[in-house]
């Protein structure tokens, strides 16, 4: 049990990794908080006009996800892979190195997924990028792909994953009740990248 929290407390920490932050501000950047929408993703890297910089956010945050739950499969079992997936999510959202102020959790999210049942996140990847090419709105993609993810994870035969995506999915939406917020109002930007 002890190694669980181990585990745990590792997976945590690794999540708490702001990969955005860091790659943005290895690359010359900037603060990337002061930056877009001032979130700490792959996306709001991407708006920098960036194209390596977004994709190394998106790769960094989403392996850190899942080399977390992969390692506690291969150590434990998959109950501890599901918990080391949560607990790394819960550090992208309340990173421990910035106030426990994150980010929204898709990249983790969809990390996390692939090493849990990898058909699953390939079909929320595509889900993600037919709403992207339909509606330019970042935001809007990941709510619908996480939306699906725990009736995509009954789909594949993944049913043991359903509660963990529907529980990540709810953190997911309630990180972004201020786009959410502004699609209501009609006011959500669509995704734009400054010209590099
Ligand atoms: O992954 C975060 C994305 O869904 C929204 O980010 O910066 O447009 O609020 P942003």
């Amino acid at each position: 049990f002890w190694l669980l929290g181990l585990v745990g407390l590792a997976a945590y920490m690794l999540g708490s990794v702001p990969f955005g932050v860091v790659v943005a501000r290895v690359m010359g950047l900037g603060d990337l908080r002061a930056i877009g929408s001032g979130n700490i993703g792959a996306t709001n890297v991407m708006r920098t006009g960036n194209k390596l910089a977004g994709a190394l956010t998106l790769a960094l945050d989403a392996g850190k996800g899942a080399v977390a739950a992969l390692i506690a499969w291969v150590a434990i079992g998959e109950d501890a892979a599901q918990a080391a997936a949560l607990a790394a999510f819960l550090g992208h959202l309340y990173p421990v190195y910035l106030g426990f102020k994150g980010g929204k959790g898709v990249a983790t999210f969809i990390g996390t997924a692939f090493a849990l049942a990898w058909p699953v996140a390939l079909a929320i990847c595509a889900i993600w990028a037919v709403v992207f090419k339909l509606s330019r709105y970042s935001s809007l993609s990941a709510l619908i792909a996480s939306a699906l993810s725990p009736a995509l994870a009954l789909a594949f035969g993944h049913g043991s994953m359903a509660a963990l995506f529907a529980a990540l999915t709810l953190m997911i939406f309630y990180k972004h009740s201020g786009n959410i917020r502004r699609f209501l109002a009609g006011t959500e930007p669509k995704f734009e990248r400054k010209r590099p």
